[in-house]
């Protein structure tokens, strides 16, 4: 690894790299095509210190599973019972957090909690859809070919002609969720509690943050390790 790999392939060698990176607000996710050095210099961060610091997080040993290496199926598997698990449950419970902080408080900010109520429902209709799409159509052909791989067959035919186009669908889904994520923590000014919050609206900027963060590790998994691998097997 060098300052000028990219932050998505820093990214990928390892889970304590994401939370590093994450803890310098270091976007390895949908801004990950972007050299390493280049994402510290617009941060004011310098590059060399940063790299160290994923250095000897790997040395202490903690450096998680290795998802560059693991059975593909595992890693989908890790993915759906993880991430998946999470926003199902996490979605309707932010849903009617939303809804009582909008109709609580909306008449205090109305041009802000209108607009949070409208992104989080755009977002959370999206996402529903996006699993749903991954679970039913994408994610069963990438287990197929990791068995595959494993037992050394040949990789089964995929009725959308190549597996990088469904995946190609899901990667700017993945932009689309970024951006509302964005927007929210735009609207509500980094997460800052206005003066008449409750203890539901901090709920719900706490949700919010939690999915966000979750949504991050979610998306580099499959963006950046999942998607590639089997692209990469389907060529082979
Ligand atoms: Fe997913
Ligand atoms: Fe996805």
């Amino acid at each position: 690894m060098t300052t000028t790999t990219t932050l998505a392939d820093l990214a990928a060698t390892s889970l304590n790299a994401v939370r590093i990176l994450e803890r310098h607000g270091l976007d390895y996710c949908c801004g990950g095509k972007q050299p390493f050095d280049q994402a510290c210099a617009a941060k004011g961060l310098r590059a060399e210190e940063v790299l160290s610091e994923i250095e000897r997080a790997k040395v202490s040993g903690d450096a998680g599973r290795d998802w560059q290496t693991a059975p593909l199926g595992e890693l989908a598997h890790h993915i759906l019972t993880t991430h998946h698990e999470y926003l199902k449950l996490e979605l309707p419970a932010l849903g009617k957090r939303m809804d009582k902080v909008h109709a609580v408080h909306g008449p205090k900010d109305p041009q802000t909690l209108n607009r949070m109520a409208e992104v989080y429902a755009g977002l959370r209709e999206e996402l529903e859809m996006h699993l749903h799409k991954e679970e039913v159509i994408l994610f069963p052909f990438i287990e197929q070919y990791g068995r595959a791989e494993a037992q050394g067959q040949p990789m089964p035919f995929v009725p959308f002609g190549s597996i990088a186009n469904p995946i190609a669908v899901m990667e700017r889904e993945h932009v689309s969720a970024g951006d509302a994520l964005s927007e929210l923590r735009n609207l509500t000014n980094n997460y800052e509690l206005p003066p008449f919050a409750c203890s539901t609206v901090q709920a719900l900027y706490q949700g919010l943050q939690a999915l966000e963060a979750d949504l991050h590790v979610h998306i580099h998994l499959e963006n950046n390790i999942l998607f590639p691998r089997a692209i990469a097997l389907e060529k082979r």
